[in-house]
């Protein structure tokens, strides 16, 4: 089940956002800690208005709600609200207060009975979650994951409490966030959302948990695949690929993982049963001690973006080099493009500047940091420059902008500004948000051929969806929505 966790000052902004997600949500919480006025009527329309099971919470400051009033009060309008036809009530640990508990009992209403850390995962979950059970019908426990190995302990908890059905096991923060998405696999019976994310640290909206993630599908035969990478939750490959699991009809899931530390998330994926993964900075060079097997782009590149799981290893291969080449196929074919301007010397150069060196195209690296761009051409057979050499910029076919410069927060930046660019040139921009960059806008207003990133962001993924699956990328992606 998924619960939306209501947000909403007010009785109306609460029941907007239960519209809003109608469909996609299984039960509400209703958070007094977060509406302006605490009154039985709000909270009978509210329940009334939902038509779905209700949770009555009054989260405490200490516990990451909002209520910093006195104790008594609290617990006594608890007390006279849970009579508003809620049900499930949820109570913290520490709190004794045995006739709000038998008033809930004699009116039907389940009793959750909770606990928040919001600094860590303590050591002694699975036994704070027993003691938990017994004092409840539903134990619920919200950790603060702070890194992958910390995840592991939540995902831990579906084996070693498997007799233990009515739990509820929350990780908190962007680590926390698979725990969310993969809630089933915590062994968990339902997890949190809130429209706008406000309801605590890592929630998602429900339009993304069920829209995107499909999560109240996920069962024992759903195959897992994800992405690491830190930051990783800006990345749009999600939206890639479980619309390709959906349009072709597989039990699969793809789920974004912050990582720390490779070798933990190589444990988390034995633990989950990982089938394969994409890789992003910065850990393309991370993975690669731990790869039984890598293709012949990951040799020559020395950087990998999926691994795969083959036979009783994983497999390292790089769609990014084969995902830059597909947009310019046909103009390296018609020999169209034989010389090329790579700009940047960092790990995104590196695929592309070995993509064109296997072309037989002729490349000069320009880069900010004149040394990087020294290294990189040594090693690829390639001519380098700085950033303002006009003339290997006017002799170019091609020239690739490969640089975060384009890119929020740099998105003011042109790394090529005093160069006017030639109608005949083809400029290719890495950068896929914004789709028109400030030194693509240029080059298309000066009539030349552009190519977006995103259509480099959609080719590797459609490779890495093959490579996966087995299965061709279906028709009906929206590239809009990346
Ligand atoms: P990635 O793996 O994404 O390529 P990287 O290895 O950190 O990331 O490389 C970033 C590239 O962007 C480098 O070429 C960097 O230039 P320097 O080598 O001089 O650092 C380039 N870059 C980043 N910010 C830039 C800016 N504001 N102007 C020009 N180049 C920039």
């Amino acid at each position: 089940m998924l619960c939306l966790t209501l947000t909403g000052k007010s009785e109306q902004e609460c029941l907007q956002q239960i519209e809003k997600s109608r469909g996609s949500i299984d039960l509400v919480e209703i958070r007094l800690d977060l509406l302006g006025h605490v009154s039985a009527d709000t909270v009978r329309n509210i329940v009334t208005g939902s038509r779905l099971p209700s949770i009555l919470t009054y989260r405490r400051k200490r516990d990451g709600g909002a209520y910093d009033g006195g104790e008594r009060q609290r617990l006594s309008s608890l007390c006279e609200l849970v009579a508003c036809g809620v049900t499930y009530i949820d109570i913290e640990e520490d709190v004794k207060r045995p006739e709000l508990e038998q008033k809930a009992r004699e009116l039907g209403v389940k009793i959750i009975r909770s606990c928040h850390d919001l600094e860590k995962v303590p050591s002694d979950l699975y036994a704070r979650i027993v003691k938990l059970k017994k004092r409840g019908d539903v134990a619920k426990i919200a950790v603060t994951v702070t890194c992958v190995e910390d995840l592991m302990k939540l995902f831990g908890a579906r084996r070693e409490l498997q007799s233990l059905k009515e739990k509820v096991i929350v990780g908190m923060g962007e680590f926390g966030i698979p725990s969310r998405i993969l809630y089933k696999r915590t062994g968990s019976l339902f997890t949190f959302t809130s429209v706008d994310g406000k309801g605590a640290s890592g929630h998602l909206s429900p339009r993304i948990m069920d829209g995107l993630y499909h999560a109240r599908s996920v069962n024992e035969d759903t195959k897992i695949f994800g992405i690491i990478g830190n930051p990783v939750m800006h990345t749009s490959s999600p939206r890639i690929h479980n619309p390709g699991f959906h349009l072709v009809g597989l039990n699969a899931i793809y789920v974004p993982f912050l990582v720390d530390e490779v070798r933990s998330f190589f444990q988390l994926a034995d633990l989950l049963s990982i089938k394969g993964f994409s890789v992003t900075v910065p850990h393309k060079q991370a993975v690669l001690p731990y790869l039984g097997k890598i293709s012949r782009e990951v040799k020559l590149i020395g950087s990998c973006n999926t691994v795969l799981r083959h036979a009783m290893m994983w497999k390292g291969v790089n769609t990014d080099f084969y995902g830059f080449l597909d947009p310019i196929r046909p103009l390296l074919d018609a020999s169209r493009i034989r010389s090329a301007v790579v700009v940047g010397a960092g790990g995104a150069a590196r695929s592309v500047v070995w993509a064109l060196r296997n072309h037989y195209c002729r490349v000069t690296i320009l880069n900010r940091t004149i040394e990087r761009a020294r290294d990189l051409a040594a090693q690829t057979g390639s001519s380098y420059g700085p950033l303002d050499d006009h003339a290997a910029l006017e002799s170019a076919d091609l020239i690739v902008q490969t640089t975060s410069a384009g890119m929020p927060p740099l998105e003011e930046i042109d790394p090529l500004e005093g160069y006017s660019f030639s109608k005949e040139q083809i400029v290719y921009d890495l950068v896929y948000k914004p789709r028109y960059t400030r030194l693509l806008s240029r080059a298309a207003e000066a009539g030349c051929q552009i190519i977006f990133g995103s259509q480099m962001l959609i080719a590797q993924g459609v490779l890495q969806f093959e490579s996966f699956t087995g299965f061709n990328y279906p028709e009906g992606l929206d590239a809009e929505l990346l």
